[in-house]
């Protein structure tokens, strides 16, 4: 099959795209409405984009009906929030709680969620998740229709057993994070996971490759 996406409609693009990249990480975000409710929302047009600083963004489409969904307005006003990453465990209640309910109301209460402290951020992030990024709001960048908020993560909450006893080096295997798939409702755990070492440097590629050194 072959796609001109500059002929297509916005929701075919939509669709072609979100089912091809894939699998989407899912950034499970917490963030603090004006009246001190926890607002919870899951964003899978989100990843990790560079290290310095730490930098994650996410790409909340507009409202149906017009202006920026609740997660963008409060962390444009706050000026912070916490991603927390789904498991399979969880899986059910990210799905859940995408449902819009009416600003100032909590998703977290609604679905009966636990919020903890962070250590940097006044927003609380979820007991429930098994990892948390606390973020401060670094900016939004509009691409057309598009918008890309973007953060500095400042402190990382993750289970002391995903770990070497260096105490950094993560153990192969231990991060069982859920990513998001075709469709409305289709996603995929990270179990069957494979290592290819490190990059190869290029000389040891055109050594395996039989192509001449270009020294
Ligand atoms: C797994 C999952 C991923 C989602 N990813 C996005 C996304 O990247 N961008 C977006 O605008 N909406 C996304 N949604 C829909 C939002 O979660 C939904 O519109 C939600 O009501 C927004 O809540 P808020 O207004 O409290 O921020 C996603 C929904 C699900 C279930």
């Amino acid at each position: 099959m072959e796609f001109d996406l500059t002929a297509l409609g916005e929701s075919t693009r939509y669709r072609l795209l979100t089912g091809l990249v894939v699998p989407r990480p899912i950034a499970w975000i917490t963030t603090l409405n004006e009246n001190g409710t926890v607002n919870l929302a899951p964003y899978s047009f989100f990843n990790v984009l560079g290290n310095a600083p730490p930098l994650v963004a996410f790409g909340p489409s507009p409202k149906n009906g017009g202006g920026p969904k609740d997660t963008r307005r409060n962390i444009e006003t706050e000026r912070e929030f916490v991603v927390n990453l789904a498991d399979r465990r969880i899986a059910e209640m990210v799905q859940k709680s995408a449902a819009a309910l009416p600003y100032g109301t909590s998703e977290v209460e609604a679905l009966g969620l636990t919020l903890t402290p962070s250590k940097k951020v006044r927003t609380p992030r979820l007991v429930e998740s098994p990892v948390q990024l606390e973020c401060r709001y670094w900016g939004t960048v509009l691409v057309e229709a598009n918008e890309v908020v973007f953060g500095v993560v400042e402190y990382i909450h993750a289970p002391d057993d995903w770990f070497e006893a260096d105490g950094l080096s993560l153990r192969p295997g231990s991060v069982q994070t859920i990513g998001r798939m075709q469709g409305p409702g289709r996603y995929c755990t990270t179990t069957d996971q494979f290592d290819l070492g490190r990059m190869p440097s290029a000389d040891a590629l055109l050594r395996e490759t039989g192509e001449p050194s270009p020294r």
